[in-house]
């Protein structure tokens, strides 16, 4: 679907005008009114549509109006119009219009009190809503493809508004190939493969390195390959630099758990609690991954290093076992006892890889990495530590804006002791209690002392279903918006 601004709604078929808190009209509502001798106020009445955010009806074939269709969007409160209002608003609007034979959408803003960067935001609230996965469906029927093509966002401020969206119409590119790399199975996304789409990601300027199992043997990264050993395609670290910034300035750096497949190893899942959903485990790598790619689109000014960790967690005769203990990059050694723990054990490699070459001055990772976090907070935040309280606030703020919200979870040395292990340095597991804490102690003792945040993704990466009109059925592609909001209000020059 193609976004456009506009002064004007040209020959779009759906017009969609917001309506206030207690059908108060805005502009474009209260013309289409007058036009349509009063068939708003008759279809608000008889659907219960009061403007309440969140709320639409349609219209269908309006007396006195050119356009098909009249959508009428509940905004809310009229003093509360903001970016995040109108992002939802574009969203929603695009959800109920995208197959319902319409082709062409103007989103009527004109005469709105709304800032040109919230008007892009529009845009991107329709891209993220637009978003399908229909590239396996070959038997689709016709009315169930989407119908519209484009979306027009009509306000007197397009000009303005269309320079706003450079900068974040590479955030929706970046969210779509996050979106696309979890939603493709493992029989097509594998370690492999995944490192060769990122390699295809140097033509957006990003300078991209790929290491196979050899370089890692040598660089002694075991707790890494351990989990790999089961699958016959070879594990990869990809490293992707985005160098924006002044030379030599210290870069951020981000890094993800790519676990292509989970099967839990021979601690292998339960295969009735749908172990299919574990395609997704990569959701931090691909979060990184769109991250990437979305800086070196919007041609941030910043100096950044993606470092992606993938691995497949197979069961086999080389498989890893339950009892082994292996000796990690940073020499500390791990007794592996469940091999179903297995993203701690590839982010131990891929953190201390990062700080040891790049030495970041801020340094976050993103990892589908418990269950446990998935009960703790439900499909509604991610989870984030810190070691450091600013970078706690700054995240915090970010996801609020951005739609993303994180909620902080508590670190500390009484839950530190509880992976503690009798034979090795650490054991892989800490017991049935705290087992998002604990994992996120783990990831701790391989960070030296730069400001560090783990997001534990496991609650948002994926949804089988989302209230919220921007997230399409299964994969979010969360994290890219979070992070690119921080970058670009806190560590760009
Ligand atoms: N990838 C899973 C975590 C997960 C579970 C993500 C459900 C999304 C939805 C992770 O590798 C895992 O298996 N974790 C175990 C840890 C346990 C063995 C200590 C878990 O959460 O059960
Ligand atoms: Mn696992
Ligand atoms: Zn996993």
């Amino acid at each position: 679907m193609e976004t456009s601004f506009s002064t004007s709604a040209g020959d779009a078929d759906a017009y969609v005008a917001l309506v206030f808190e207690d059908n108060d009209l805005s502009p474009a509502a209260a013309e289409l009114e007058k036009a349509s001798d009063g068939a708003l106020s008759r279809a608000m009445k008889a659907s219960r549509f009061t403007g309440a955010s969140g709320q639409t009806v349609s219209i269908v074939a309006p007396a006195g109006v050119e356009a098909d269709r009249v959508l009428l969007l509940g905004a809310g409160g009229r003093d509360k119009l903001d970016g995040d209002v109108v992002e939802r608003c574009a969203a929603a609007a695009t959800r109920s219009l995208l197959t319902s034979g319409a082709t062409n959408a103007a989103l009527l803003l004109d005469d709105l009190e709304v800032e040109p960067v919230s008007l892009a935001r529009a845009a991107l609230g329709a891209r993220l809503a637009s978003y399908r996965f229909d590239k396996y469906r070959t038997k689709l029927a016709d009315k169930k493809k989407p119908s519209l093509a484009g979306f027009t966002i009509v306000s007197d401020r397009a000009r303005a508004a269309k320079n706003q969206w450079k900068k974040l119409e590479p955030v929706a590119d970046g969210v779509d190939l996050a979106r696309d790399l979890m939603n493709e199975p493992a029989n097509i996304l594998h370690p492999e493969s995944f490192a060769e789409i990122c390699e295809g990601l140097s033509e957006h300027g990003l300078e991209v390195e790929v290491l196979g199992e050899e370089r890692m043997t040598e660089l002694g990264m075991h707790a890494l390959l351990g989990v790999g050993r089961g699958s016959d395609k070879e594990s990869k670290l990809v490293i992707m630099r985005w160098s924006g910034g002044e030379e030599g300035a210290r870069p951020i750096a981000f890094v993800g758990k790519g676990v292509c497949f989970d099967s839990g190893g021979l601690n292998v899942k339960y295969p009735w609690n749908n172990m299919a959903e574990m395609k997704g485990d990569m959701g931090g790598a691909a979060a990184v991954t769109g991250l990437m790619r979305a800086l070196a689109g919007r041609d941030a000014k910043v100096n950044a290093i993606g470092v992606i960790g993938l691995v497949e967690n197979m069961p086999d005769a080389a498989a890893q076992k339950p009892g082994d203990i292996v000796t990690s990059m940073s020499k500390q050694t791990i007794e592996v006892l469940n091999t179903d723990a297995e993203g701690r054990l590839v982010l131990a490699d891929a953190l201390w890889y990062t700080q040891d070459r790049f030495n970041p001055r801020t340094i976050i990772d993103l990892a589908t990495l418990t269950g446990a976090m998935v009960v703790a907070l439900g499909p509604h935040h991610a989870g984030l530590f810190a070691n450091d309280d600013t970078l706690a606030e700054r995240l915090t703020a970010a996801g609020k804006w951005a739609g993303e919200p994180v909620w902080r979870m508590p670190l500390g040395a009484s839950y530190d002791k509880m992976i503690d292990s009798d034979v090795a340095d650490m054991k892989n597991v800490g017991g049935p209690s705290a087992g998002s804490i604990t994992a996120a102690q783990f990831l701790q003792r391989f960070v030296k002392d730069a400001p560090w945040a783990h997001l534990d993704i496991a609650p948002t990466a994926w949804k089988s279903k989302s209230d919220d009109p921007r997230e399409p059925h299964w994969a979010t592609g969360w994290g890219v918006r979070i992070l690119n909001l921080l970058v670009s209000k806190h560590y760009e020059s």
